[in-house]
């Protein structure tokens, strides 16, 4: 286990899914987290805060209270994200779509400033940004935004090092699909990839974990798709 003793975390979009996998494994590292979404929660050994990362002011205060916190994580989807082909694409769904990178640059650019000097990002991309796959053009799009924000901003937030991790078709309550349905999607969605199963939240955080704690790592994006993008 990474040991993260000392350390601070925010973490939005933390309480479901792979945000909530990574706050859990800061958090048995040894790390303070604070997690951060819209809804109310109460998480074993971590402080959960209300707030919406579309609210500029929200994330201020939040970011001010913490002044000198290590670790900004979000993998928050934003909002409704547009599924289906572009052709038919309802433009309002495409572009609100694009919550998901105001909800990742609202928290770097108002987070950053009060970061410690050796801290460090991670912001979860997808891997519908550099594949095609029916249906997913808008959060394709989107992600390929995220990616590119990554390698760029890295640049400007130096010394505070940056990272994406970019995950494949993975099990998360993201899907509301229950029983035989849900079974189906995942398998029939995965079947042409190298290892022909969703993924888990762990098994993505993990990556996460990576990045966060590797001080040599900054400007990049970690693959952990089950082969998706090699096929
Ligand atoms: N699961 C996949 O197959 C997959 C594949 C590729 C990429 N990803 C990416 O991985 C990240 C995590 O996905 P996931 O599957 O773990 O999703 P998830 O289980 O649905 O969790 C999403 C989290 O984001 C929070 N959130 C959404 N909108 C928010 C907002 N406006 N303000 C604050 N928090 C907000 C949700 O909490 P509240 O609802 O309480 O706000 C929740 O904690 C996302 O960026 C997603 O695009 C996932």
């Amino acid at each position: 286990m990474t040991d993260f003793d000392g350390k601070k975390a925010i973490v939005l979009g933390g309480t479901s899914g792979i945000g909530l996998a990574t706050a859990e494994m800061l958090r048995d590292g040894g790390a303070e987290v604070i997690v951060g979404s819209r809804r109310e929660c109460e998480l074993d050994g971590m402080e959960c805060v209300q707030v919406d990362v579309l609210d500029r002011d929200g994330l201020a205060v939040l970011f001010e209270k913490h002044a000198g916190f290590d670790y900004l994580v979000n993998a928050a989807t934003g909002g409704p994200r547009a599924i289906g082909p572009f052709l038919d694409m309802d433009l309002d769904g495409f572009q609100g779509s694009f919550a998901k990178l105001w909800g990742y640059t609202n928290s770097v650019r108002l987070g950053a400033p009060h970061m410690a000097a050796n801290g460090a990002v991670l912001l979860y991309s997808g891997y519908p940004a550099r594949k095609w796959r029916s249906g997913t053009i808008a959060i394709g799009t989107v992600g390929g935004a995220v990616e590119a924000f990554i390698r760029l901003v890295a640049n400007e937030i130096s010394p505070i090092r940056i990272n994406g991790v970019c995950p494949g078709l993975i099990d998360t309550p993201m899907s509301p699909l229950e029983g035989e349905a849900r079974d189906n999607y995942y398998r029939d969605g995965t079947a042409a990839h190298l290892i022909p199963r969703a993924g888990t939240a762990g098994e993505v955080a993990s990556a996460g974990i990576f990045v966060l704690a590797n001080e040599f790592v900054t400007g990049t994006i970690v693959d952990v798709d089950g082969g998706a993008l090699a096929t």
